[in-house]
């Protein structure tokens, strides 16, 4: 098999055997870290024909199957897309702005894929059309080891004719790749969206286990439970996605202020298992605010009008289509 001019294969493994060579596509990860590897084994594995760097060689040893170019220029030269994963943008710049990157990037796609904020995407987009680069943004929402799993979801932004371009690589990475809309910071507020939901049911697991376990009861059958407590939470949020859209919180499945008692009880039990108090105490502080702004006898769907209400900026919305 034959690569890229000057590239050697790396062999430990013998392993250079694309599974599918007819969609075998010419792609390159640079930045090899705990991600990036994630990301290049996800396309080696779906046939692609993938060139890696990184800064550091040793992090490379593990990966069969792909080449592995000596600079980054080498390893974008005959890429069509290349996917960064450095640690953030600042890293990024730092290796683009290496002699020859740009121009081996010009009329390509380019998806860096580092954590970012909506500001430094902007300054990219400014970056990438000054340097003729095609520039689609990705932000991943899954950990390495969930990486190429159907249900993976990574946001990406920019033209849609270039998602289109390059979904059919995309898709191996990502079962949801989710093209968030043209504005380039959609990706950035996306995986913003999804951190909330992330960090809430996250800690609010580890406070259940915690819970019980200072209670002196067996976790076990907890997490065994946790797909039912995902299952529940999905149907409440379908439901309140329909009264969000309708803004109309009337149909009350649970009210606000049922919900207000509910984690004032929680908050009793927990100081009574000896725990400290301060995630029980947010949700109170939470739920009281929207209580006094008058939502209390609306389903508790209504807290995304106490959330709004904090925002002293509007934001431009987005019109699909
Ligand atoms: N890991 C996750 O679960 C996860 C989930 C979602 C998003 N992300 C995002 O993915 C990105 C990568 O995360 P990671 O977990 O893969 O981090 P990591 O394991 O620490 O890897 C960082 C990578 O960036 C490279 N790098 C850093 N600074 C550089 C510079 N100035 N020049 C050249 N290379 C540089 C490192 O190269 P060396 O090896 O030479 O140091 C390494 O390849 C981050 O933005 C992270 O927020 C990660």
């Amino acid at each position: 098999m034959s690569g890229p001019e000057g590239l050697r294969l790396n062999t430990e493994e013998q392993c250079y055997m694309p599974s599918s060579p007819t969609i075998g596509r010419p792609v390159a990860v640079l930045g090899i870290g705990s991600m990036g590897t994630a990301i290049a084994k996800a396309l080696i594995e779906a046939g692609h024909h993938v060139t890696v760097w990184n800064r550091s060689r040793e992090r490379l040893a593990g990966l069969t199957g792909c080449f592995v170019a000596e600079t980054a220029v080498e390893a974008c030269r005959d890429a069509e897309i290349t996917f960064t994963c450095f640690s953030n943008l600042p890293a990024t710049y730092d290796v683009l702005k290496q002699p020859g990157v740009v121009g081996a990037l010009q009329g390509k796609a380019l998806v860096p894929m580092s954590t970012a904020t909506p500001d430094e995407v902007h300054g990219f987009q400014r970056f990438a059309q000054a340097s003729g680069i095609d520039y689609l943004d990705a932000k991943i929402a899954v950990t390495p080891a969930q990486i190429g799993a159907p249900t993976a979801v990574i946001f990406f932004a920019g033209p849609q004719a270039l998602f289109l371009r390059v979904e059919p690589v995309l898709r191996a990475l990502a079962g949801r790749a989710t093209l968030m809309g043209q504005r380039i910071d959609g990706a950035v507020l996306g995986d913003f969206a999804f951190l909330s939901v992330y960090f809430a049911s996250t800690i609010g697991i580890l406070h259940g286990a915690a819970f019980l376990r200072n209670s002196g009861l067996n976790i076990e059958q907890f997490f065994g439970l946790i797909p039912c407590f995902l299952d529940e939470i999905n149907a409440r949020s379908q439901s309140f996605r329909k009264m969000i859209v309708a803004g109309d919180y009337t149909d009350v499945q649970s009210a606000l202020k049922t919900d207000l008692a509910g984690a004032r009880l929680l908050a009793n039990a927990t100081a009574n298992a000896g725990m400290q108090n301060l995630f029980s105490d947010a949700l109170i502080e939470l739920m009281q605010d929207a209580v006094a702004q008058g939502h209390g006898d609306l389903d508790s769907a209504a807290m995304v009008q106490a959330f709004s209400k904090i925002m002293s900026t509007p934001q431009p919305v987005e019109v699909p289509g």
